[in-house]
C-alpha cells in the first residue's frame, strides 16, 4: 500500500506527540508516507500566514490529514484554523469514540464504549446571523438546521454502526422545545433509521442524555447529534473515560478526513518531552480505520490498551514518570 498522509506537527507539545505517533506508525511497517505541512503558529512565523495554501492543497490532493493542535493567536483577526479547515473541505461528521482504560482516572472500570457523532457544521454554531442589538443589551443568532444536513450526519453513524459491527444508534435531541431545528432533524433521521432495520435506534433528549451517561453509560453505543449538543455531550464522554489525554477525533468530509487530538497545544508543558500522545495515537487508530486497514487499527489500539495496562513508561498525567517518547516506545513494542 501507497497512501500519503499530510502531517501538521502543529504547535506546543504538537511536534513531540507527533513525533511519537509517527515513531509508532512507523514500527508497524505499513508503508504509510508522510507530506509535512504547516499550520497554526509554526506556520505563521514561516510563512507569514495561519493556513498556507500549500497545506490546504496538500489536504486536496492526499485526502487523509494527522494533525496535532494548533495554537489560535487570541486577538481580532485571527479566526479559529480548526473552524477554517472544517468550513474549506466541509468535514460535517465529527467522530469521537469514547472507551475505557485501565489506569486511568476513569470513573467508570471497563463498562464505557461509545461513540460520539456530531453534525459539526450547522446547528447554532453557524457564523451567519449573530447579531448584537446596536445599544449592546440584545443578543440574536441564528440556528440553521437543514435535512440534506441532518439526512448525511445521520446516514453516517448508521453506515459506521453496520462498518464497525455496533448495535445501536441513540438519536439525541431537544425537538420537545426546539420545534423546529431539533425537530427537522429527529424527523430526517428517524427517516434515516427506517433504512436500517437491523440497527436498533431510540430517541433521547439531551437533558435527560446528559444523567444517563452519567449514570449508566454502558446503554450507549453511537450517539448522534447536532453542533451544539454534540460539542457538549462529546466533552462530557471524554471525562467519562479519564480525560483529554485519552480523547481522539476525527473530522470527516466527502473529500477529505483530519485526525487528530482532541486536547490542545499545552503551553503549559511543551519542549518538556512529557506531553501524553495516547489522544493523538487513538486519533491514528481512526484514520486507520478510515483507509480501510480496521486490522491494523485494532493492532494499534490494542497496543495502547496494552501499554496502559502494564503502567509501561506512562507519562506524569497518567500518574506515570515516563515521557512522551519512552511511552511511545513501548507502545511501539507491542504493536
Ligand atoms: P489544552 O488542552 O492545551 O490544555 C489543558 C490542560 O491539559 C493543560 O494543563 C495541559 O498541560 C493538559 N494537557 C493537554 N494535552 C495534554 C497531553 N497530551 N498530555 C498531558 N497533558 C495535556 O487546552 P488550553 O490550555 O485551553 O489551550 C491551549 C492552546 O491550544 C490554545 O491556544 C487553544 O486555542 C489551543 N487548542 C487547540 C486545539 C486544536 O488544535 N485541536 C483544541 C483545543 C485547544
Ligand atoms: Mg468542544
Amino acid at each position: 500500500m501507497t497512501q500519503t498522509i499530510t502531517v501538521i506537527r502543529g504547535d506546543g507539545i504538537g511536534p513531540e506527540i507527533m513525533d511519537a505517533t509517527l515513531h509508532v506508525l512507523d514500527a508497524m511497517q505499513l508503508g504509510l508516507q508522510y507530506e509535512d505541512a504547516d499550520a497554526g503558529m509554526a506556520a505563521l512565523e514561516k510563512h507569514g500566514e495561519l493556513l498556507p495554501q500549500a497545506t490546504m492543497d496538500s489536504i486536496r490532493k492526499n485526502r487523509v490529514a494527522l494533525k496535532s493542535p494548533l495554537t489560535t493567536p487570541v486577538g481580532e483577526g485571527f479566526s479559529s484554523i480548526n473552524v477554517e479547515l472544517r468550513k474549506r473541505f466541509d468535514l460535517y461528521a465529527n467522530v469521537r469514540p469514547a472507551r475505557s482504560f485501565a489506569n486511568t482516572r476513569s470513573r467508570f472500570g471497563a463498562g464505557v464504549d461509545l461513540i460520539t457523532v456530531r453534525e459539526n457544521t450547522e446547528g447554532a454554531y453557524s457564523a451567519e446571523g449573530q447579531a448584537l442589538s446596536e445599544d449592546g443589551e440584545t443578543a440574536t443568532s441564528i440556528t440553521r438546521t437543514t435535512r440534506r444536513g441532518s439526512e448525511r450526519i445521520v446516514r453516517y453513524a448508521f453506515e459506521l454502526a453496520r462498518r464497525t459491527g455496533r448495535k445501536k444508534v441513540t438519536v439525541v435531541h431537544k425537538a420537545n422545545i426546539l420545534k423546529s431545528t431539533s425537530g427537522l432533524f429527529l424527523r430526517t433521521a428517524r427517516g434515516v433509521a427506517a433504512e436500517y432495520p437491523d440497527i436498533e435506534c431510540n430517541e433521547m433528549i439531551v437533558d435527560n442524555t446528559c444523567m444517563q451517561l452519567v449514570m449508566r453509560p454502558e446503554q450507549f453505543d453511537i450517539i448522534v447529534t447536532t453542533n451544539l449538543f454534540g460539542d457538549i455531550i462529546s466533552d462530557l464522554c471524554a471525562g467519562l473515560v479519564g480525560g483529554l489525554g485519552l480523547a481522539p477525533g476525527a473530522n470527516i468530509g466527502t473529500d477529505a478526513a483530519i485526525f487528530e487530538a482532541v486536547h490542545g497545544s499545552a503551553p503549559d508543558i511543551a519542549g518538556q518531552g512529557i506531553a501524553n500522545p495516547c489522544a493523538l495515537l487513538l486519533g491514528a487508530v481512526q484514520m486507520l480505520d478510515h483507509l480501510g486497514l480496521p486490522d491494523k487499527a485494532a493492532r494499534l489500539r490494542e497496543a495502547i490498551v496494552a501499554t496502559l495496562e502494564a503502567k509501561d513508561s506512562l507519562t506524569p498525567d497518567l500518574g506515570g514518570d515516563g515521557n512522551t517518547m519512552g511511552f511511545a516506545k513501548a507502545i511501539a513494542s507491542r504493536v
